[in-house]
């Protein structure tokens, strides 16, 4: 059977007479379930994409006549263009789903839409959604391959990738290094896909937040749990901030942002107790002032946040080559590729 989940699904398989190495779900739903041969195969295939997105020439015909559709029910900067450039540089047609322009405003149902999308023939569906599952549910009723731009609180497999890239790319290792994840844990899907990812590539793990933004029993996911931030902070390698999800909060969290920004945001003095060459991450989009202060974020020396961005395009075409690879080799067997 092939694998066609790479969420809560049995580490797969590999075909026949292959090596071991390689990418084999059909989809990409989360990072759980994930194991460290196939997190590596496509951060080593993301790296030859940063070279490529480096030269004048970007452009590649390997996903030519494939069809990527952006399905995204929430808003999105960084992610969507970030699909749409890397199906584009492999030669993809890309098409943009207004959720707010489309009969999804009629009351039209995520599956229907979901079985509507199917009878045009999408061999890519890259889909963002509220709630927690959805992604999946989707990927249940459809014929391509879906990626999870982010399921409600729950995984954002693409945005761990592209951190690990980063990371890798700067500290030449993921593996016994120190990651402190600071501030809102409870709603970040950034959080949880990153500490799957960074637990499963061997480094440690910390969560820096105030009890009302961590989930409940988080120490079971292997992380080491921290409410004062600067002990937090002491000698880690990576600091990882992330924003206030305000609309994802029913009810009050906090006294008030001020009084946050005093306990958890990210300034200079907090850094201090971190490495001296601790690097400084955050996925955006960033509420300067709140969770990070300007002058950090800023800071050209420490702060790796515009490369994630770069990152997160030549991750994403890794995503597209590896998860339409065995359809693409099938078209070619039977002769209908050129
Ligand atoms: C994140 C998301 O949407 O989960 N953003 C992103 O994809 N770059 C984090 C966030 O919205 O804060």
């Amino acid at each position: 059977m092939t694998p066609t989940h790479g969420s809560s699904t049995p580490a797969p398989t590999s075909p026949p007479g292959g090596d071991g190495r390689g990418f084999f779900h059909k989809h990409l739903l989360g990072i759980e379930g994930l194991n460290p041969l196939e997190i590596g195969y496509l951060l080593e295939i993301a790296d030859t994409y940063v070279e490529q997105n480096r030269r004048a020439n970007k452009k590649k015909s390997l996903l030519k006549g494939m069809t990527l559709i952006n399905l995204f029910f929430e808003t999105s900067t960084r992610t969507r263009t970030s699909f749409e450039l890397a199906g584009k540089r492999l030669g993809c047609d890309v098409i943009n789903m207004q959720t707010d322009a489309s009969s999804i405003k009629k009351g039209e149902t995520l599956l229907d839409t979901a079985i509507t999308l199917n009878a045009m023939h999408p061999d890519i569906l890259v889909v963002r959604h509220s709630e927690s599952g959805a992604v999946k549910l989707l990927s249940e009723k459809v014929d391509g391959c879906v990626i999870n731009a982010g399921d409600g609180r729950h995984e954002h497999p693409t945005q761990a990738l592209l951190d690990a890239l980063t990371i890798r790319r700067r500290k030449g290792r993921i593996e016994g290094l120190t990651v402190a994840i600071c501030g809102d844990i409870l709603h970040s899907r950034v959080a949880r896909s990153n500490i799957h990812l960074l637990t499963t590539m061997g480094a440690r793990v910390r969560v820096v937040a105030p009890p009302t933004l961590l989930p409940a029993a988080v120490e079971r996911l292997g992380v080491e749990v921290f409410h004062d931030m600067r002990r937090g902070l002491e000698n880690c390698d990576i600091v990882m901030m992330l924003r206030l999800q305000q609309e994802r909060m029913r009810g009050s969290y906090l006294p008030s942002v001020r009084e946050f920004f005093h306990f958890y945001g990210l300034d200079h003095a907090k850094l201090s107790a971190a490495k001296p060459d601790a690097l400084i991450m955050h996925p955006g989009p960033m509420n300067r002032g709140v969770e990070i202060d300007t002058v950090v974020a800023d800071d050209i020396h420490r702060s790796a946040i515009q490369e994630q961005v770069e990152m997160g395009v030549a991750v994403r075409m890794a995503c597209l080559d590896v998860l339409t690879r065995k359809v693409r080799e099938t078209e070619l067997k039977n002769g209908g590729a050129s």
